[in-house]
């Protein structure tokens, strides 16, 4: 008997006010056109007072389960991906299971920014193959908001909030579920992409810094390699794939990586018009959003993908 984790239901949310480049413009000296020509980007949704991380998770997470039909009191682990969590400890995943009312699971968060939605779904998969759960709540969440240099308009119109979540079920000789993933990260680079500040350094949060075309470069590369060993590892062929689901940074890479790979742009989500970067969120985000708007169906071939500070990277293909 083969057990595997099958993605039981999706869930996202996102902070109620949105704010289009044209309004960002009013305030920072940058124009739609800009954004848009090179990033893709029209709009993203900014997190208000009483909007945190762990209450777009929670969210998110109720959403996962009510697409289940799984109740909160089943889950037996959550996995919260985020760079951005309310406090430096309590882990949010604590904030998120006590919001749904659960009062005994495995609740811990972990930080691979971008990549941390694959990392956290690839830690639950072996988890519940490896028989230690068997339902599993992956959520990312981010207020990156809250780490933006408002002064900075190079990376300050890139970024969003909010969050997504996937249920995780373990089941028997399923034709379903998570088939693959590869995870990698090359810490040689961490100072392309960083947050200023920390706990055990200034002892303040800091903030976003980034030299974006040196990421851009290093992102093309590595996603696409990535995608092509974590299709490697499940057999399939990137002809077979129906959906790919990619962490949504900007519109040139997922356009460049899909040329890369021989993929048909048209079998990409796309959400960073409306998301732009949310960082760990962002996959589960694009994946909701494709799964209630129908395009994503029971059977579909999925891939996922992502890069990020540190570099971190990782892809996985599922049945979904
Ligand atoms: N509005 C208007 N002008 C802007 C601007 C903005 N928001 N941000 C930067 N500029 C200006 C720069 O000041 C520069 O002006 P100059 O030529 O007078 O010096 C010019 O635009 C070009 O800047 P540059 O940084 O070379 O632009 P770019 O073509 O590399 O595009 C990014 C910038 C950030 C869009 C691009 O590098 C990128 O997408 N990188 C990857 C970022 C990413 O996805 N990171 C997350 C990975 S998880």
């Amino acid at each position: 008997m083969t057990r595997r984790a099958i993605i039981a239901g999706t869930g996202s949310a996102l902070p109620e006010r949105r704010v289009t480049n044209d309004e960002l413009a009013q305030t920072v000296d940058t124009s739609d056109a800009w954004i848009t020509e090179r990033t893709g980007i029209r709009a993203r949704h900014i997190a208000g007072e009483g909007e945190t991380t762990a209450t777009l998770g929670a969210d998110a997470a109720r959403r996962a389960l009510d697409a289940a039909g799984i109740d909160a009191s089943a889950v037996d682990l959550i996995v919260l991906a985020t760079a951005t969590p309310d406090q430096t400890f309590p882990a949010s995943a604590t904030k998120i299971q006590a919001a749904l009312g659960i009062t005994d699971c495995v609740a811990f968060d972990l930080a691979a920014v971008c990549s941390g939605f694959l990392y956290a779904l690839s830690v639950a998969d072996s988890m519940i193959r490896a028989g230690g759960a068997t339902t599993a709540l992956v959520i990312g969440a981010e207020t990156f908001s809250r780490i933006l240099d408002w002064e900075d308009r190079a990376t300050c119109v890139l970024f969003g909030d909010g969050a997504g979540a996937v249920v995780l079920q373990a089941e028997e000789d399923s034709a379903r579920g998570i088939l693959s993933s590869a995870l990698h990260a090359d810490g040689r680079y961490n100072q392309l992409l960083y947050v200023d500040g920390g706990p055990s350094t200034t002892g303040t949060v800091g903030k976003l810094r980034m030299r974006g075309q040196e990421v851009f470069r290093h992102a093309v590369t590595n996603l696409a390699a990535v995608l092509a060993e974590a299709l490697a590892k499940a057999g399939v062929d990137v002809g077979d794939v129906d959906w790919v689901v990619p962490h949504q940074a900007n519109r040139r890479i997922l356009d460049a990586t899909a040329r890369k790979l021989g993929l048909p742009a048209a079998r990409m989500v796309i959400t960073v018009d409306e998301h732009a970067n949310t960082s760990a969120a962002s996959v589960p985000l694009a994946l909701d959003v494709a799964v209630r708007d129908g395009r994503i169906r029971r059977g579909d071939l999925i891939v996922f993908e992502a890069m990020g500070g540190g570099f971190t990277w990782g892809a996985a293909v599922a049945r979904y």
